[in-house]
């Protein structure tokens, strides 16, 4: 068993910690006041692969495996979470979605733009009636024969005013619940295309996170993914890998508090010397780093997992469950550690707290992480102890 990253890992790393610390942490306070779309620095990310990392050369993407993939979101995550979602959603849940499932020519008119960052895609798949419950589209989608015609409202679409391609889920066929659900590309410049109101939100506030509307919106056939009923089952596959991304991000949250209250902690003195050297917050520390640890050997595993072929699901799910977890409590403790100064937006462990808190939600709540793994371990599916698996 190897717990040492490549060298070709540990390069990835250190360009995401070094481009986090250099473009993205330089006005991150001004753009989550300001909930302003960190555009620039999307760009940036196009331009040195960051939003097609896993997507292969021959489509323009970076053909990393998905540890690479891990590492960068975590080092993104420590600083900036409303760039780090954007990177996600491309990457794990568009990109891969479309090079795993789509044909060759959605692979190089949509692919190819997207895995470089020329356009941002998006994945539709919440609504207002149909959130965990993700069989319950209203979305419909009517097959006219050489196209459909769309119709519906998505809620909390991560990317959605700034992106140019969307992977709309939508009902065909009610009567086959969710076999009868297909998913689509669809090109935001389409007629029908509406941009809804932008939210307002607690955490990744720069995330440019809309409700979008389809008003009878052509879509060609060919723009459909897999065969027909298809859809649910896309979505579930993406989302499982879009949840080791989630993981890797509750994961960089995590660490990237615990590595400022570190810093604060030494540096802070008190009753005549640093905080850190007084029990209380070194047993703070102490919990943050072990959990943090665990959380980042959960999320390398699922993460390899994926990248050896093997059944990912559950894992992915463990991750994100705990690691969210680790981020929501270890972010409390960094105020804590902090004390006002933590209660303030210049120390940046606020806006950690306030962005952890959606790992919990997006890409499946916590509740439904603990709905898959128990499910696979009770259809006795859950992935063997790790010993078994890698003979
Ligand atoms: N991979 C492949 N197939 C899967 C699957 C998976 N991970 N999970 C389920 N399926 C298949 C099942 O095998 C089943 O197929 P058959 O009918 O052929 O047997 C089918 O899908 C239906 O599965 P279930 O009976 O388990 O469906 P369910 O409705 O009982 O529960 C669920 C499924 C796990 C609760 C699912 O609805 C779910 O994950 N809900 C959460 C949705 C979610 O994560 N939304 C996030 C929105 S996207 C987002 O947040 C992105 C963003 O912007 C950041």
């Amino acid at each position: 068993m190897k717990f040492e990253l490549t060298e070709e890992q540990l390069a990835v790393q250190e360009a995401a910690r070094e481009f986090a610390q250099r473009e993205c942490l330089p006005g991150v306070i001004e753009r989550d006041t300001q909930m302003k779309f960190a555009s620039e620095q999307i760009k940036m990310m196009g331009e040195l692969g960051f939003l097609g990392m896993m997507t292969s050369p021959e489509y323009g993407g970076g053909g990393m495996d998905t540890i690479s993939y891990a590492l960068a979101m975590e080092e993104i995550s420590k600083v900036d979470n409303s760039c780090s979602v954007c990177m996600s959603v491309n990457n794990s849940l568009v990109c891969w979605g479309i090079e795993t499932y789509g044909t060759e020519a959605q692979k190089l008119k949509y692919l190819t733009k997207l895995a470089t960052g020329e356009w941002i895609g998006a994945f539709c798949l919440s609504e207002p009636e149909a959130g965990s419950d993700a069989t319950m589209q209203r979305t419909t989608a009517v097959d006219m024969g050489d196209h459909y015609v769309l119709n519906g409202t998505k809620n909390w679409i991560t990317n959605g005013g700034s992106s140019s391609v969307h992977l709309v889920v939508a009902q065909t066929n009610p009567e086959k619940r969710h076999k009868g659900i297909n998913a689509f590309i669809v090109e935001t410049s389409w007629d029908g295309v509406v941009i809804g109101a932008k939210e307002d939100k607690l955490g990744i506030r720069s995330s440019d996170t809309h409700t979008i509307l389809y008003n009878d919106v052509k879509v060609p056939k060919e723009n459909r993914i897999g065969e027909d009923g298809f859809g649910f089952k896309f979505a579930m596959k993406v989302l499982s890998g879009g949840r080791i991304g989630i993981a890797a991000q509750a994961l960089g949250i995590a660490a990237g508090a615990y590595e400022l209250s570190l810093k604060y902690s030494k540096e802070r003195e008190a009753f005549g010397k640093p905080i850190a050297k007084h029990q209380a917050i070194a047993f703070k520390l102490a919990d943050m780093a072990t959990e943090i640890e665990a959380a980042r050997l959960l999320v390398h595993r699922a993460a390899w997992l994926k990248d050896i072929g093997q059944d990912y699901v559950s894992a992915a799910s463990m991750a994100k469950l705990f690691a969210s977890d680790v981020a929501m409590r270890h972010t409390v403790e960094a105020v804590q550690i902090h004390g006002g100064y933590g209660f303030v937006k210049e120390y940046h462990v606020e806006r950690l707290m306030r962005d952890a808190k959606i790992t919990q939600i997006y890409e499946g709540t916590s509740e439904i992480q603990k709905l898959v793994i128990s499910r696979n371990i009770l259809r006795g599916k859950l992935y063997e102890p790790i010993l078994q698996t890698t003979t």
